[in-house]
């Protein structure tokens, strides 16, 4: 802490949601404030063998004493975020910036008739593009316009930065990843705005200079769902050897899979500024360390692949992943 933003390397779905729920429950922040593009990430989180997939609400949420917060550059889909407020019972510590852009109906059927989101760059037809498209055309609706939201309208930055001034801990939370992103990914085959640690300070209203810590998490089998190119894209026979399967917590469409890419991971660390790399499904590189939480526990093959990893990003693991499980964690820190 005091204000440490986590990112995806790759190409999303790296396990952000797990990082960040250990993250919250472990250093216990005033607040957790989510940046990133909108419902059409997924972070899958598992608690005491509950399984929650979050599309909307910050996946610090099970950190009970932290207010959650959603910053003004995320799209807000009222119709997903009122059923997660229901269902998670967050309504009394949940804050939406006033100023959050809306995904209209409008917005879900023309990303899921278009030949192009839809069909070229295979997007998750949850109508963030279309709305995103509204809100650079400035005709686009804001959070503070919608009936349902009123009761949970609040000036993100302003809480955000208050809570740093105070020497309190802040934990943001991107979504999407690097490769996906729509400065520096592998454009056209990108989401609708950059995915990178500027970006996310920028979505939750804090500067550069207010940043202390970022965490990039990789995983050691990098993923893609959706078009583009993949360069270490493996086939599925061998994937299936690996026994490697992953589908997509918001279009179950299924993940392509790929070898550890370390060019692609240390020039993410840089655009991201990464200050610590956490690393997830090392159980899938050896079963034998599934669920452990002590370095002690690890193999020789993860460690030597935890080397190989630091030294192609050149900055520090310091969280090990070891399965789904928020528990299944070993903690360098
Ligand atoms: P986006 O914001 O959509 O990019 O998603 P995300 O980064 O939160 O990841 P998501 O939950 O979509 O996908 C990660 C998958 O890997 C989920 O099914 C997690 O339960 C799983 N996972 C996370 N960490 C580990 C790990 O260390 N080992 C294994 N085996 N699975 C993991
Ligand atoms: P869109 O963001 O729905 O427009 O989708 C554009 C591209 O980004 C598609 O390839 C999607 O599969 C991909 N994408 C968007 N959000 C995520 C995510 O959270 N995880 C993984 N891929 C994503
Ligand atoms: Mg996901």
């Amino acid at each position: 802490m005091p204000a440490t933003i986590l990112v995806g390397g790759f190409f999303g779905d790296e396990g952000k949601g797990k990082i960040i729920s250990y993250l919250a429950t472990h250093d216990k922040p005033e607040i957790v404030a989510r940046g990133g593009v909108g419902p059409n990430a997924g972070h899958t989180v598992i608690v005491k063998g509950k399984r929650y997939a979050l599309r909307m609400t910050p996946s610090g949420f099970v950190q009970e004493g932290a207010r959650i917060l959603i910053g003004a550059g995320v799209l807000v889909d009222p119709r997903v975020l009122m059923e997660e407020i229901e269902t998670l019972k967050i309504r009394d510590r949940v804050g939406v910036d006033r100023r959050c852009g809306i995904i209209e109906l409008e917005h879900i059927d023309a990303d899921r008739s278009d030949a192009h989101l839809k069909g070229t760059i295979g997007s998750t037809g949850t109508g963030c593009g279309p709305a995103n498209v509204a809100r650079v055309s400035r005709k686009g609706r804001q959070a503070k316009d919608v009936p349902e939201l009123q009761a949970f309208l609040t000036d993100v930055p302003l809480e955000v930065n208050t809570a740093l001034d105070a020497g309190k801990g802040v934990l943001i939370e991107g979504t999407q990843g690097f490769g996906i992103s729509l400065l520096y990914g592998t454009y056209p085959f990108v989401t609708s705005k950059d995915t990178s640690a500027s970006q996310m300070a920028a979505d939750v209203g804090i500067g550069p200079t207010r940043v202390d810590d970022v965490v990039i998490v990789f995983k050691s089998f990098p993923t893609r769902v959706g078009e583009g190119p993949f360069e270490t894209q493996m086939s599925e026979e061998r994937a299936a050897e690996l026994h490697i399967e992953e589908y997509g917590t918001v279009t179950h469409r299924k993940r392509r899979i790929g070898a550890w890419d370390g060019k692609m991971a240390r020039y993410s660390a840089m655009i991201n500024g990464a200050t610590m790399v956490a690393l997830t499904g090392v159980d899938k590189l050896d079963p034998t360390v599934k669920g452990a939480t002590e370095r002690n526990e690890l193999s020789a093959k993860v460690n030597e692949f935890v080397a190989l990893v630091e030294k192609d990003v050149g900055v520090p693991v310091k969280l090990i992943s070891t399965g789904p499980e928020l528990s299944e964690i070993v903690d360098l820190r």
